[in-house]
């Protein structure tokens, strides 16, 4: 089965501070990996709901945490946090909250997922490929300027235009339905190359983050996050591209604030308090674990701490 090296491992549990009794929510299941290293920090009485909304994910965890009654396992999206935790069954607060966001290793290396521009498979690219619109599907009604945009957006596309009229001309003459035959198209409509990466790069991590509203799905979870800790809790938020990232940083630059209308003014409503501190900067992966995990490179750990109201 594909495996998945669990990125900024120590410095997630540091930052969870993960207590022996404690709950914890993992809303980025994956193969379990960072799941697996809170379990082992927890004593009998700690419990772990983990989420993820691929089935794949979701269904190997079931086999290998079988004999764990600490950790609940729910398939679903971290879009929907708070609904997930009460799916598990889990009343109360938390004392911590992990999303490690983007795709695992197995999804990237599946070519039947159709995620990867290395190997040919169908165009899909959805985590879960039970729901929604698969790449083949929204490339086969979108307008050129839409996937200009999305290319543009969300994979600092240069060549954006270039490449959505490509794919536009291309699918004039029968449907994209390969990973293969896109990123062939994106490949002889870009001039130039950056040194080490595939031209199809960017074009392929644009239409992942479109197709699976990554972006709308982080932003939706991070209040959820919030209501759900228990004052001391802590968010951990790992991005991996620098719009997830900026996402995260705002957000807790925001709470850590509370409402500004009550600036300089003597009582602020609890509503109105600041209800995150940040702790410490940002987390980069050290060179000995870029070295041995070369997805370590991009990945950034934000931590913060839930204040009582
Ligand atoms: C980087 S991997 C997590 C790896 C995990 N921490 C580990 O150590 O094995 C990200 C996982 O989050 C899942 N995921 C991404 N977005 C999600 C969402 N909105 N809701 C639920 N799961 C999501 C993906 O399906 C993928 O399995």
């Amino acid at each position: 089965m594909a495996e998945h090296t669990p990125v900024l491992l120590d410095e997630v549990l540091g930052g969870l501070a993960v207590r022996p009794d404690g709950r914890y929510c993992d809303a980025t299941f994956g193969r379990g990996g960072h799941t697996a290293a809170i379990l082992r920090a927890l004593g009998p009485a700690g419990q772990v709901v983990a989420i993820d909304r691929d089935p794949e994910a979701v269904e190997a965890g079931r086999v290998r945490f079988a004999r764990d009654l600490r950790l609940t396992l729910v398939r679903g999206s971290f879009g929907e946090l708070e609904e997930c935790v009460r799916a598990a069954g889990l009343d109360g607060e938390l004392d911590g909250v992990l999303l490690d966001l983007g795709v695992s290793s197995p999804q990237l290396d599946e070519a039947r997922r159709g995620f990867s521009f290395m190997q040919d498979g169908p165009l899909d690219m959805r985590m879960d490929n039970e729901a929604g619109q698969s790449a083949a599907q929204w490339l086969a009604k979108a307008t050129e300027r839409e996937i200009a945009d999305v290319l543009r957006t969300l994979g600092e596309e240069r060549f954006a235009r270039r490449i959505a009229r490509a794919i536009l001309a291309a699918r004039a003459q029968g449907p994209l339905t390969r990973t293969g035959q896109l990123a062939e198209i994106v490949a002889a409509a870009v001039p130039t190359r950056e040194p080490g990466k595939h031209p199809a790069t960017r074009t392929f991590q644009a239409i992942r983050i479109h197709v699976n509203r990554e972006l709308e799905q982080l932003e939706s979870a991070l209040p959820q996050a919030v209501r759900l800790l228990a004052p001391g809790g802590r968010l951990c938020v790992i991005s991996f591209h620098s719009l997830e990232d900026r996402i995260v940083k705002r957000y807790i630059r925001r709470e850590e604030q509370g409402d500004p209308v009550y600036a300089g003014l003597p009582t602020v409503p609890p509503h109105a308090r600041p209800r995150l501190k940040r702790v410490g900067g940002a987390i980069m992966a050290g060179e000995a674990e870029v070295q041995s995990n070369p997805r370590a490179r991009s990945a950034v750990l934000r931590v913060a701490e839930r204040l009582a109201a």
